[in-house]
């Protein structure tokens, strides 16, 4: 099975605060951007795909290997991953079998991560994700800030990256998505929810703490320690 990784880190980074694109931050002296593609790698991902920030393309092409491909990102999260998916599908290449959508923004996620959603497609799965239980006790609250029910977490799960699929489910999926009325796609904050509108079962496995999200500040503190120990 031929899979390749799509990374996306076109983002600004806005709840991180940094004075840069976030997946060109440093995390133990290396840009996130750089540790997510050598986690897939690692994970035996080695064709891989960079959604970037349009006008800090070379930047990117400064700090990540030679032989990742780079391509221009989008407004949205969902836009990025589409243009990447459109390098993946480049009628020149041979076509992947599967494809693996990762967040530069996951910059320590074990290599056992990525052979658990590998194994997951080789097996037959259409589209898996990594997941974790919810352990906090979780509620809705109202606008007026008061808690208005508890939200049984048995079945909750947090879900990660990176998430897999089989390359023409994925593209056709992406494809449905253009048909629906403008503003209803502006929702999906992964691409397993692109999926899910076309109907199709995603799988879980086990996700693992260690492919956390940097997200705010405090994300990227745990995440340095955690590669000096
Ligand atoms: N991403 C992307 N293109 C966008 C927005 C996000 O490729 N237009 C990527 C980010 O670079 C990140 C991943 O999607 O690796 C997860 O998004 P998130 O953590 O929300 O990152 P940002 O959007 O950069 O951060 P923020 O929402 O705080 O601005
Ligand atoms: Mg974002």
């Amino acid at each position: 099975m031929h899979a390749v990784g799509i990374v996306a880190a076109a983002g600004s980074g806005l709840r991180l605060g940094a004075d840069r694109p976030k997946a060109l931050v440093q995390l133990g002296g290396r840009a996130l951007v750089c540790w997510a593609v050598d986690a897939l790698r690692a994970g035996g991902v080695s064709d891989v795909v960079v959604a970037v920030p349009a006008h800090e393309q070379a930047a990117f092409a400064t700090v990540l290997p030679l032989d990742v491909r780079l391509v221009a990102g989008g407004e949205t999260r969902t836009a990025s991953v589409r243009a990447a998916l459109a390098a993946v599908t480049d009628p020149f290449r041979p076509a992947p079998d599967a494809v693996l959508v990762h967040d530069a923004a996951r910059p320590l996620t074990p290599p056992a991560v990525i052979g658990r959603v590998l194994d997951a497609l080789q097996a037959g799965a259409r589209a898996v994700v990594p997941v974790l239980p919810v352990v906090d006790t979780t509620v809705v609250v109202g606008d007026d800030g008061v808690v208005t029910d508890a939200v049984p977490r048995g079945p909750l799960r947090r879900v990660q990256t990176p998430q897999g699929f089989d390359r023409a489910t994925l593209v056709s999926a992406y494809d449905a998505i253009d048909l629906l009325p403008p503003g209803d796609g502006a929702a999906f904050t992964d691409d397993a929810a692109v999926v899910r509108t076309s109907g199709i079962p995603v799988m879980t496995g086990e996700g693992d703490e260690r492919a956390a999200k940097i997200t705010v500040a405090h994300d990227l503190a745990v995440a340095e320690l955690q590669v000096r120990t």
